[in-house]
């Protein structure tokens, strides 16, 4: 998908729901198993948010185009959130402002320490952190989009599957502009490629692990990675990682024996 940093501030939009019947979903409710899913989903696209207050104290600030994508990108995510907390309402599942002050506060020390450990470590590595940036963006991007094709697969709710198809649209876009900004900025620089190689081996772990327990990330990856059909989004999305400069065979995903997937999460991770 051709779409430059430079564009993607005219294209960035809200979903457009007028027409979508959320109130079908009381007519034919959402499995809990599904509900479990999108609430863990909504959380951590309400908290999109909060991952530009870490990056902006890194060296990705100084580029313009990143700091615009960044200010686009966290305005979708956020309406991301507005969109699946109106599919939560019906089963009156908790979301807005008063849930997400109290996601947020029960992130305690880990919240307050992480743009300081952030802002340390990138100010030392240098330009070469926004490759790190980039390839984890789209990491998160790939995977956010694949939990919400496997979720739309295994609900086969049609008012489910229109919304989630709304939100991958948008997605698609994340990633591409993710993608192509990692794929130049690894090829440019031998360093970069072997940063971000050890970042997303030593640190990656599956979207939003970092601040839900770790009960729900447990349940939303073997829903939705489990089983032949999750091995294969496993692989395809392995197959997509390798493709970056200087990433290939990183298993990151599900390759190796000590894969976050398949042995659970273990560290955070931001938002996609
Ligand atoms: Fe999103
Ligand atoms: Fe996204």
């Amino acid at each position: 998908m051709a779409i430059e940093l430079d564009s993607y501030k005219h294209a960035a939009a809200k979903i457009d729901d007028r027409d979508v019947d959320y109130g079908g979903f009381r007519d034919r409710p959402l499995s809990p198993e599904a509900l479990r899913c999108l609430r863990y989903m909504c959380d951590i696209e309400s908290h999109t948010v909060c991952y530009p207050r870490d990056l902006l104290v890194t060296p990705s600030h100084a580029d313009p185009r990143v700091t615009t994508f960044l200010t686009m990108w966290a305005y979708e995510e956020y309406l991301h959130g507005e969109v699946l907390a109106k599919v939560l309402d019906a089963p009156d599942i908790p979301t807005g402002n008063a849930h997400i002050a109290a996601v947020r506060a029960g992130l305690g020390w880990r919240d307050r320490w992480a743009p300081i450990q952030q802002a340390l470590a990138a100010n030392l590595i240098g330009v070469d952190f926004v490759a790190v940036h980039m390839a984890w963006g789209a990491v998160n991007e790939w995977s956010t989009h694949a939990g919400y094709s496997r979720l739309a697969e295994r609900e086969q709710h049609p008012i489910l599957t229109d919304v989630l198809g709304r939100l991958m649209r948008q997605e698609t876009r994340h990633i591409a502009l993710y993608a192509t900004q990692a794929r130049d900025r690894l090829l440019r620089s031998a360093r970069a490629r072997r940063l971000t190689r050890f970042a997303l081996r030593r640190f990656w772990a599956p979207v939003g692990s970092g601040m839900m327990p770790r009960a729900e990330t447990t349940h939303l990856v073997g829903y939705l990675l489990g089983g032949p059909a999750g091995a294969t989004v496993i692989d395809q999305l392995d197959e997509r990682i390798h493709r970056l400069p200087g990433l290939d065979g990183l298993g990151l995903v599900g390759g190796s024996s000590g894969s976050p997937v398949r042995s659970g999460p273990r560290r955070g991770s931001s938002s996609g």
